[in-house]
């Protein structure tokens, strides 16, 4: 598991890694410009909305909503991927925190529209993912969501299914979102699948 170091050195190059293992359609980032936009398409059917990014990296996401009158705030702990997100987001709130001890103290300060984590949040375990994702459904706003966008399967033997296509190049580090296990914490939560290992998670 890459720790805040780990992703300071990959800050440069990660646009690139993406951008091309989601053209091949290859694990892990295969339908992940479709997830973003999705996210993105939501977001937007409510204007000024006030945006919480939770590891929100080179800002690919939050920087096209920052464009389109969104009020940013973000969570991450590399200070590179903050350093390059910040050029792009000059007025967006951003802080460095390890999102596995919670949410920095300034961002429980405020309640947010939309909260949004794309290919962050499998870094926690599943209880920790539950336990998180409870103290940030309490920061919503009425009416607001929570949007994962992820590596994610609707049930566990879907993601067996695609681990054993995937074969060496399966991250056993990272820990997978599925949905109907999910759904004993959140039980209106909704899966839309975006391409074979990938999809978004809805919690209202
Ligand atoms: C794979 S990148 C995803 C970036 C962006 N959300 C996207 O969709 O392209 C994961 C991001 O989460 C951050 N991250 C990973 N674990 C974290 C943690 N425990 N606390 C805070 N940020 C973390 C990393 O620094 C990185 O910027």
């Amino acid at each position: 598991m890459l720790n805040n170091k780990g992703f300071d050195l990959w800050a440069d190059g990660y646009d690139k890694t993406v951008g091309v293992s989601d053209e091949e359609n290859s694990y892990p980032f295969a339908g992940y410009k479709e997830v973003l936009g999705r996210i993105f398409k939501t977001i937007m059917e409510k204007p000024k909305a006030v945006v919480l990014d939770i590891g929100f990296g080179t800002g690919t996401l939050t920087t096209k909503l920052y464009e389109n009158g969104c009020t940013v705030y973000g969570q991450d702990f590399s200070a590179r991927m903050i350093e390059l997100a910040s050029v792009k987001m000059p007025d967006a709130h951003l802080y460095q925190a390890d999102f596995s001890e919670g949410l920095a103290e300034p961002l429980q300060q405020q309640n947010y529209d939309f909260i949004v984590a794309t290919y962050s949040l499998h870094h926690l375990t599943d209880d920790q993912k539950v336990a998180f994702l409870k103290s940030l459904r309490k920061r919503l706003n009425p009416s607001g969501m929570i949007l994962i966008g992820d590596v994610a399967f609707e049930t566990r033997a879907q993601l067996e299914k695609c681990q054993q296509e995937v074969g060496n190049e399966w991250d056993d580090e990272e820990i997978y979102f599925v949905a109907e296990e999910l759904r004993n914490a959140f039980p209106d939560l909704l899966f839309t699948p975006v391409s074979y290992c990938a999809g978004i998670l809805t919690i209202t």
